[in-house]
């Protein structure tokens, strides 16, 4: 690319047939995102300055975020900020992006209130096992007035990154952040949660290495890796649920397709639970369980 007489219009159309040519996805996507954080201004702002020319330094820093991406960075740690639950995210390499699908989650933990199937409870108990960038348990806070919401993982520097998202939201107060190996943090005073949801690592580790660059070499393996059949967490968090769980309180847990039957098998063999079904996704994937702990 040459340095002179750029405008927006012609950087995007000539970034965006590159990125295509080197097999990266959305490119016309990726040109424009990368553009807009470098030059500070919307993707609307760029389209109203299509014939604006660039600056060398805009030009050269722009190539240096192109960079990253060929390099199969994801855009969204390159840009520090992942939209979920139509909420802006702070993410960094201490934390999974957020996915789309597990929206599902919230939207699941949400009919549970609106439905009134959480008992008579006016501030409803909420747990977020695994909270990674604190995206479930922020959007949960924002959804559920009155809701005390616990976020807890193993991982310091992914609370680090959730307690910033907290504090963007204003919602600091509400989430009581906690670090552990699962119920660690937990054990020694069980709080009687109204709803226990998790998105727990469940790639099975020798599947590692298949992932697309972008989550295999990018995301924390902590995050991912749910080591043998990718059921380790999902097994440790049905079996141990029961415990933490009020009676009539639910369970919501995000998976793989594939591991959802033997899980509802789980759920099963614990006997702690009554209800339980399996739901999909927007693919039409079975992507969460959810089960309600018996009464009495
Ligand atoms: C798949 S990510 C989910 C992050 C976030 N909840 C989301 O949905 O975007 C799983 C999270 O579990 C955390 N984690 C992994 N092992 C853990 C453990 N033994 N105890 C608690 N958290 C753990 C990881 O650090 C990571 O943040």
């Amino acid at each position: 690319m040459t340095q002179r007489g750029w405008t927006v219009q012609q950087i995007l159309r000539v970034t965006t047939e590159f990125l295509r040519d080197k097999g990266i996805e959305s490119p016309r996507l990726c040109s424009e995102v990368l553009l807009s954080y470098q030059l500070k201004k919307s993707r609307v702002e760029l389209y109203l300055e299509f014939d604006q020319p660039l600056r060398s330094s805009e030009i050269a820093g722009y190539r240096s975020l192109i960079k990253r991406r060929l390099k199969r960075e994801p855009l969204q740690y390159i840009t520090g900020h992942q939209e979920f639950w139509s909420l802006g995210f702070l993410v960094s390499p201490a934390v999974l992006i957020p996915r789309a699908e597990t929206e599902i989650l919230v939207e699941e933990a949400i009919k549970l209130k609106e439905g009134n199937l959480l008992g008579d409870s006016g501030q409803p108990k909420v747990l977020d096992l695994g909270t990674g960038s604190g995206a479930i348990a922020i959007s949960l806070a924002k959804e559920i007035e009155g809701a005390a919401i616990w976020a807890s993982d193993i991982s310091f520097e992914a609370l680090t990154v959730a307690r910033d998202n907290a504090k963007h939201h204003n919602l600091n107060s509400r989430i009581e952040f906690c670090q552990g190996d699962l119920w660690q943090p937990f054990s020694s005073s069980p709080i009687a949660f109204d709803i226990i949801i998790s998105n727990p690592p469940y790639i099975p580790s020798k599947a590692f290495q298949t992932l697309p660059p972008e989550v295999r070499d990018y995301e924390p393996r902590v995050a991912l890796d749910g080591r043998e059949n990718g059921m380790h967490f999902i097994e440790r968090i049905i079996e141990e649920s029961g415990i933490y769980l009020k009676s009539g309180g639910w369970l919501l847990i995000e998976m793989d397709p594939d591991q959802t039957e033997k899980a509802l098998y789980l759920i099963d063999s614990t006997q702690s639970f009554g209800y339980k079904e399996r739901l999909m996704d927007y693919r039409k994937k079975y992507r969460l369980i959810k089960a309600q702990k018996k009464n009495g």
